[in-house]
């Protein structure tokens, strides 16, 4: 049968070539690797989901996305020429080779409909608890309107905090630091502003807290962790809420480290002197 056996052949020769050119591309050193990007997504997978389907509707899916698309949005992601408060503070920590890795890995999983993944364990797991006393020992440092949300954060901090901000000490393990979240009073659809400036506030409506404990941080991905915070979401029954992905605070709190990871340092020294 010389027809099917030239035809052997000739895939023989097919393969051979084919061979050849994986052994001259090997080299390349910088190959990207899928399987060094599975190592290194287990921070994305907090939010992006472990199979590359997104925890949450407002979180992309990654699975089965084109490498290059990948590729060039975490690139613009690392630039800033996207914006996104959370891959803003994500990306910049990826290296080159980081984002080819990733991009290989991402890319290879299976697209999955409009599934949602459960959130990391050891990401969303927080050991704040709620500080019962906290009106009769924080310090009320700060207060500010949201015009967009219409409401007014009223910022408390324990007096640990307060002691070592005031003493130019490192922040303690043991700290807090709380918010009030109110709506504010509306009249027609606007917000009424009291004499004092800030909205009049109409209902409690939630509290964020972050709290620091030793060792903490310690399960929690370099690229999320912030140093040994914890970060929650307690309804206005004082309950934890635990459908909060703390993922979403440790990324958007991350950039500043340099500040213990707090954005109202400036207004916690200025009430500390
Ligand atoms: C804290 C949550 C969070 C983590 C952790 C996270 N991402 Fe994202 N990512 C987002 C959100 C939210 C968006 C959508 C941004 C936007 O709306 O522009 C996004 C967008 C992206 C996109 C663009 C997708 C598209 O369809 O355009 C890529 C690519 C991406 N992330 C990759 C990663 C990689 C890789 C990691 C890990 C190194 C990571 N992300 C970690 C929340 C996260
Ligand atoms: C999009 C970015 C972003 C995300 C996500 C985010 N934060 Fe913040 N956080 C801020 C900014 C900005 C401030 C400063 C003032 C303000 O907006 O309240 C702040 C302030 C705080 C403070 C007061 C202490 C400080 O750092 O000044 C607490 C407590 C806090 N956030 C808790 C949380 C919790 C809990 C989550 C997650 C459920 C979270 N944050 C998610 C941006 C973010």
């Amino acid at each position: 049968m010389p027809y099917l056996k030239g035809a052997t052949v000739g895939r023989a020769a097919a393969t051979v070539a084919s061979l050849l050119a994986l052994a001259l591309a090997a080299p390349a050193a910088d190959a990207a690797s899928a399987e060094a990007g599975k190592t290194k997504a287990e921070p994305c997978m907090a939010c992006h989901g472990e199979n590359g389907v997104s925890v949450a509707d407002d979180i992309p899916n990654l699975a089965g996305q084109k490498a290059k698309y990948i590729e060039m949005q975490l690139k613009a992601f690392k630039t800033g020429k996207r914006k996104n408060d959370l891959m803003n503070a994500i990306a910049p920590q990826l290296s080159d080779a980081d984002i080819a890795d990733l991009a290989a890995f991402f890319s290879g999983l299976a697209p999955s409909g409009t599934a949602k993944s459960a959130m990391s364990p050891k990401v969303a797991k927080t050991n704040v608890t709620f500080p019962e006393d906290y009106k009769k020992t924080y310090t009320r440092y700060y207060t500010i309107n949201f015009p967009d949300l219409k409401q007014v954060r009223d910022y408390f901090a324990s007096p640990d905090l307060m002691a070592a901000v005031k003493a130019g000490k490192p922040v303690p393990n043991g700290s807090m630091v709380f918010v009030e979240v109110y709506s504010a009073k509306l009249e027609g659809n606007k917000p009424v502003t009291a004499a004092d400036g800030f909205y009049v506030r109409d209902k409690l409506t939630l509290y964020t807290a972050m709290a620091k404990g030793s060792g903490w941080g310690k399960e929690i991905p370099e690229i999320l962790r912030n140093g040994d915070w914890h970060y929650a979401v307690f309804s206005a029954d004082r309950k934890r809420r635990d459908t909060t992905n703390q993922a979403t605070c440790l990324a958007c709190h991350k950039p500043l480290d340099k500040d213990d990871y707090l954005f109202t340092i400036k207004e916690i020294k200025a009430k500390a002197k």
